[in-house]
């Protein structure tokens, strides 16, 4: 048994899912195609030609979902509100319907007793908008941070805790360099503007969400990863420092007002469009840090490889998900530590961490996956131990709740705590499911046992 005892007393015990992975409903109450659509429907970009048209049916199925997590014991679900619902063109007029949605959400959610985390931006932006430039172009940031008035302006009543970007990282590189994530460019001087326009949507949403409550807890979500050289020979150690800029420092330094990496900047040799004011607004002061945590990169020198110039190197006799990403749960730790001593973090949430693993239904109806109770425990683990050397966590939110639609992997890599038959839409927990609501309870009664 793994020892969870350094964990705070108010450890949040949550869940997370994201608007497109599990909603449906593409085309209802108003909503609009985002680049997820239109990337989905383009043959070749999805594995099996998978769309997220019907994903888990939550717009229609949400109250039996808000039932897993009450039998799971959630303290807390972190969401994301789908743009094209609410601005279906982008920008202008607002769609009632689609606020209404998330309305009845957090009210339910409230009554059951569970914190809404409510997430502005989870790659699912409005395809009017990409048609209009999309993120490298600076009025995409503005639009963001009007959308983001409206949505707080609406929920920020009751929402209180709020992330801007989920893996603003995934946006800039996988969907505008690597090209495999939506919109699937391979562009490096889009990418990085890509980047620096996130970075600026995000700081014009913190202070929209400022100016809509007083009261806001507010955060970014980054995914990082360790970045380790595969040799100790000087090339690959320098490999590794640039993996690392690309990883971690590109999206670190410039919201804690340390401007972007200098040695990063020069590597991508491309200008960045800085207009006065905008590193202060990059800088916005936030409450908490979302960190999304899955492997660590281990890597060599690539001289001929795209930016940043480090291949991945595949460690042989590792421990691996069906996604094929190494199980190490001290990268976690080590990343927390690093927040914490480098980056001087108040408050963190692992705002995302879990695994796929090829799920089967048993004959008895059961789901049981021994694999991801292990890695569950093995990096809860890891957190209590980041809390014991002083790490401010403040909470976990498992991903996911849900098996999901896995972006370019489509529905065949499953995620969640919770099973999906996608014939039938039938729900079932897992054994996962039901280990983290164990732990969940252990640490409660731990912490409070008179409750
Ligand atoms: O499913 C994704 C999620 O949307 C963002 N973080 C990583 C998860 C697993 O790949």
């Amino acid at each position: 048994m793994n020892d969870l005892s350094a964990l705070p007393a108010d450890f949040v015990w949550g869940a997370a899912t994201a608007a497109y992975q599990i909603e449906g409903a593409v085309d209802e109450d108003g909503r609009a195609p985002s680049i997820w659509d239109t990337f989905s429907h383009t043959p070749g970009k999805v594995a099996g030609g998978d769309t997220g048209d019907v994903a888990c049916d939550h717009y229609h199925r949400w109250p039996e979902d808000l039932e897993l997590m009450k039998a799971l014991g959630l303290d807390a679900y972190r969401f994301s509100v789908a743009w094209p619902r609410i601005l279906p063109e982008g920008s202008g007029a607002v769609n009632a319907a689609g606020l209404a949605f998330y309305d009845r959400l957090v009210d339910a959610l409230l009554e059951a007793g569970i914190t809404p985390n409510a997430t502005l931006y989870h790659w699912d932006l409005p395809q009017a908008q990409q048609d209009r430039g999309g993120w490298p172009e600076r009025e995409t940031a503005e639009r963001f941070g009007e959308y983001a008035a409206v949505v707080a302006g609406a929920l920020g009543d009751r929402v209180k805790d709020w992330a801007t970007l989920n893996e603003p990282l995934c946006s800039a590189w996988i969907g505008h360099l690597e090209g495999t994530m939506a919109p699937g460019w391979t562009d490096l001087t889009a990418a990085v503007r890509a980047s620096y326009h996130l970075h600026v949507g995000h700081g014009l949403a913190v202070r929209a969400l400022r100016a809509a409550h007083g009261d806001l807890r507010i955060g970014i979500v980054n995914n990082l990863s360790p970045c380790e050289p595969a040799t100790g020979g000087e090339a690959d150690v320098a490999a590794a420092r640039r993996a690392d800029g690309h990883t971690n420092r590109w999206w670190l330094d410039p919201i804690h007002g340390r401007g972007y990496p200098q040695d990063m900047v020069e590597l991508y040799g491309v200008d960045l469009p800085v207009r006065d004011g905008d590193l202060e607004a990059i800088a916005a002061p936030l409450d908490w840090l979302g960190l999304n945590y899955y492997f660590r990169q281990v890597v060599a020198d690539d001289p001929a490889g795209p930016a940043p110039y480090a291949r991945a190197v595949r460690l042989p006799g590792v421990r691996r998900t069906a996604m094929d990403w190494e199980i190490h749960a001290a990268g976690l730790e080590k990343l927390l530590v690093r927040l914490t001593e480098e980056y001087g973090a108040r408050r963190i949430m692992v705002t995302e961490n879990g695994s796929a693993f090829d799920d089967v239904v048993g004959e008895d109806g059961r789901v049981d996956d021994p694999e991801r109770v292990g890695y569950l425990e093995e990096h809860l683990a890891a957190c209590a131990r980041a809390a014991a050397r002083g790490v401010p966590l403040a909470g976990y939110f498992a991903w996911s709740l849900l098996d999901n639609f896995e972006w370019a992997y489509g529905y065949d890599k499953r995620f969640g705590l919770v099973h999906v038959d996608y014939r039938t839409q039938r729900r079932t927990v897992k054994s996962s499911g039901r280990r983290y609501a164990e732990l969940a309870a252990a640490h409660r009664r731990r912490v409070r046992p008179a409750a």
